[in-house]
């Protein structure tokens, strides 16, 4: 080697090292801001959350108050200081002081088994209830401008972007009218488990975006007292967020499994499952497949709650101007035809199942005819509310549908899957499988 290149070969070295720890670092920041900005101004006074509970009903201030406002919006404890709020509410910034608004853990901070964690969607949430309630709390209308969540422990984000993005013109200005993208709210979306995102190359129940995208994420932060600046200043911080997202890594699975068993449906799975879900274990494969909707056969109201309108608007503004480096493309939306088989990773935390959430554990997802058709459940997260033989959440099958003098809190708490997004048809292959096999392919998804 010429002596002229040594240098050069030097600061290669260096940048790779350095590039190897800045990996580290952007995890270490991307957790820090997740653990303490809110990306979306206040718009509720703290007094509002102190005062919230006088919307329940209720002739006095429940004692355990924090207990008592998360386990009736479906909230978990904070990992990490959090001034006294719930994960998912933050003391805020902006306009009022001492303030309070959401941030992405409302709907992507989970528990299970008493446990609280980053990036495991919150099957629990009612976020309908939160943003009614929090609007009274403060004086104002508790009407929304569509439906937020139809049943608990979904939320129609899908519509939010789209709201969203139609009060804004391509470089993200507000305009003063709203652009109509075709806004549906009955899509009923169950957050992906962040740890998942690692694995993927498209991402979105559809997999609609390049999972590489950054500015996709930010969607979230649409809020109108945002203006396009803070947009421009937060994507570092959300490069950061997803260098997080990609550390992640499911919790164990916590009670004993029988290896023998699981070893044995390793084998069923990988004749049946894996063409789809990918291969597990330190050489892991994920085939990223977008299965068609007549072979999926579930609820199509997601696929076809973007519309194409909704799709080429965003290809027009800033969200799709991504230029991640030279030569490469810039992450835009793209409409498919199904939806996308998930890795399976830390399955067992993350029920109910299916993009709907209509599932409630994984043997029902792996015996079509044993699914339960309109049930409730405790919305707790605790040993006694989860099933480990069928894996997932244990339910109280109702045999009829909610009278409709129910109020609305009351009702969302039925899922019901004769409803409009709620559908829990499709995914049959496990039907063919004997139960001995279905038993042990279940072992198995535990290990994962
Ligand atoms: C109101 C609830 C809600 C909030 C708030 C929210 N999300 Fe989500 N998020 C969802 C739902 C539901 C989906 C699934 C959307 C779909 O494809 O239907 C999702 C999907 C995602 C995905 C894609 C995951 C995958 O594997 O496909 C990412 C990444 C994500 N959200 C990041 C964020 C970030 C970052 C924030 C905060 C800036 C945020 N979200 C705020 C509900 C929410
Ligand atoms: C032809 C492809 C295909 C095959 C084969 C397949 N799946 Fe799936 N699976 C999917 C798709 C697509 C989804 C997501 C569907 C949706 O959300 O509407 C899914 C969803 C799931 C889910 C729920 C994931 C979640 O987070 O909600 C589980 C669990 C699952 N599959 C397990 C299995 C097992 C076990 C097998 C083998 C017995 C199997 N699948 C075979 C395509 C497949």
């Amino acid at each position: 080697m010429p002596r002229s290149m040594l240098p050069l070969l030097i600061t290669m070295t260096m940048v790779a090292t350095a590039r190897a720890d800045s990996t580290d670092e952007a995890a270490a920041r991307g957790r820090r801001a997740l653990e303490s900005q809110s990306f979306n101004p206040s718009v509720w006074a703290r007094s509002a959350y102190e005062s919230v509970w006088k919307q329940w009903g209720l002739k006095e201030k429940p004692t355990k108050y924090d207990r008592a406002v998360r386990e009736h919006y479906g909230l978990h404890p904070a990992p990490f200081p959090n001034d006294g709020l719930p994960m998912g509410l933050r003391k805020g910034n902006g306009l009022i002081a001492n303030g309070i608004s959401v941030d992405c853990l409302v709907c992507h901070g989970g528990s299970i088994m008493g446990q609280s964690y980053i990036g495991l969607g919150n099957s629990e949430l009612d976020v309908q209830a939160l943003f009614e309630d929090l609007n009274k709390a403060s004086g104002r209308s508790g009407r929304l401008p569509f439906c937020f969540s139809n049943v608990r422990g979904t939320s129609e984000a899908v519509g939010m972007a789209v709201f969203l993005l139609g009060l804004r013109d391509p470089n993200l200005n507000l305009q003063l009218k709203r652009r109509e993208l075709g806004l549906h709210d009955d899509v009923c979306g169950d957050p992906p488990a962040w740890w998942l995102l690692r694995k993927k190359k498209t991402m979105y129940h559809t997999g609609g975006s390049d999972a590489r995208s950054v500015r996709s994420m930010m969607q979230f932060m649409m809020g109108s007292l945002n203006t396009r600046s803070t947009f421009d200043k937060d994507e570092a911080t959300f490069r950061d967020i997803r260098a997080f997202m990609l550390s992640l890594r499911p919790p164990k699975y916590p009670f004993p499994i029988d290896r023998d068993l699981a070893a044995k449906g390793e084998h069923v799975f990988k004749q049946t499952c894996s063409k789809c879900h990918g291969t597990y274990g330190e050489n892991w494969t994920y085939p990223n497949r977008i299965v068609k909707l007549d072979e999926i056969g579930t609820d199509p109201k997601r696929l076809h709650g973007v519309t194409d309108e909704f799709g080429e608007y965003y290809n027009r503004t800033w969200f799709s101007r991504e230029k991640p480096g030279w030569l490469s493309d810039e992450y835009t939306a793209r409409p498919t035809n199904g939806y996308q088989a998930p890795p399976l990773d830390g399955i067992w935390a993350t029920a109910p199942y299916l993009h709907n959430g209509s599932v409630p554990t994984v043997y029902n997802m792996l015996k079509s005819d044993s699914r339960p058709k309109i049930f409730t459940r405790s919305f707790k997260t605790d040993k006694e509310d989860y099933d480990p033989v069928k894996l997932g959440w244990r339910v109280q099958v109702l045999d009829k549908p909610a009278d409709s003098n129910l109020a609305s809190y009351e009702r969302r708490k039925i899922y019901d899957t004769s409803q409009p997004g709620r559908g829990n048809s499709g995914h049959v292959f496990g039907d063919d499988l004997s139960e001995d096999e279905r038993l042990a392919v279940i072992e198995y998804l535990k290990t994962l």
